[in-house]
């Protein structure tokens, strides 16, 4: 379970000014509910144009509902120069801190304030600065390196805590892994490509494990195999003793010997029995 400071459950039992200005100036809408997180911010200004009037309406946790009236209550009497200057840290502050899990729901209402504002303005938001790393979130690489060096982060888990990226399909964890990698000037050991299996190992493997792990369980029961040939991966065998001509000779091949040489050599391979 989080952790809440008494101010966030204040805040979410009590938020302060809830609900929609109709005739507002600025209005700012994020996330959506099909994401789990919404929240829209509408602002009115006075003749100073400072911000007298601004509401929220929000969906989702304890802790979004608490970052939005955290948000609205800063916002008030700031002219929209200083509004600018709000982060989600100084929301996250005013509520005597968050859980780091939680870190993202501040992000948010920074987020709408943005477009609030430029919503007033006339103006597009601001093309985000970078590439997108992480696509179910619009998340940049240049927000990614921001908030590894501002908070100090280390994981991907992190990463998501803090500002949602790689928190869905998880397509970007790669990517946010180099970053992080980057950020920490740690160089990560190339995965070695995996060895292309020879014929020659492929056919010792396969006479070793003939050896090792089947013919001594089939000679328990009176019976015995040997290999005939290897084509690709088709192994040709013939079963001796007590094995030809048994009954449930097909079940061992396809149950036993194809089962043990698949796990010791490649899992490709076919065993055939080959009639003599
Ligand atoms: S692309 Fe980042 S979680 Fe889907």
């Amino acid at each position: 379970m989080w952790e809440y400071t008494d101010k966030v459950k204040e805040h979410f039992l009590n938020p302060r000014n809830v609900g929609v200005i109709e005739d507002a100036d600025g209005v700012g809408e994020v996330g959506s509910l099909a994401c789990g997180d919404a929240l829209k911010l509408t602002f009115k200004l006075d003749e100073n144009e400072r911000i007298k009037d601004v509401k929220f309406q929000t969906f989702g946790c304890a802790s979004a509902i608490a970052s939005s009236s955290a948000l609205t209550e800063l916002l008030k009497g700031k002219s929209l120069a200083e509004a600018e200057q709000v982060t989600n840290d100084d929301i996250a502050n005013y509520l005597g801190g968050l859980p780091r899990e939680k870190m993202h729901c501040s992000v948010m209402g920074q987020e709408a304030l943005e477009k609030a504002i430029a919503c007033y303005r006339g103006v597009p938001v601001e093309e985000k600065e970078g590439e997108i790393v992480c696509e179910c979130f619009g998340v940049t690489d240049v927000e990614i390196r921001r908030a590894l060096t501002d908070h100090h982060l280390a994981t991907v888990e992190d990463v998501t805590n803090f500002i949602k990226a790689g928190g869905g399909c998880g397509n970007c964890h790669e990517r946010i892994e180099k970053l992080i990698d980057e950020a920490l000037g740690r160089e990560r050991a190339p995965v070695p490509k995996p060895r292309k299996m020879t014929n020659i190992r492929k056919l010792r493997l396969i006479e070793e494990t003939l050896e090792r792990e089947i013919q001594p369980a089939l000679k328990k029961d009176g019976g015995d195999i040997e290999l005939v040939d290897v084509d690709g991966n088709r192994v040709l065998v013939s079963l001796r003793g007590a094995c030809s001509g048994c009954s449930a000779a097909q079940v061992t091949l396809r149950e036993f010997v194809e089962k043990k040489l698949r796990e010791f050599v490649v899992p490709e391979l076919v065993v055939e029995e080959v009639c003599e």
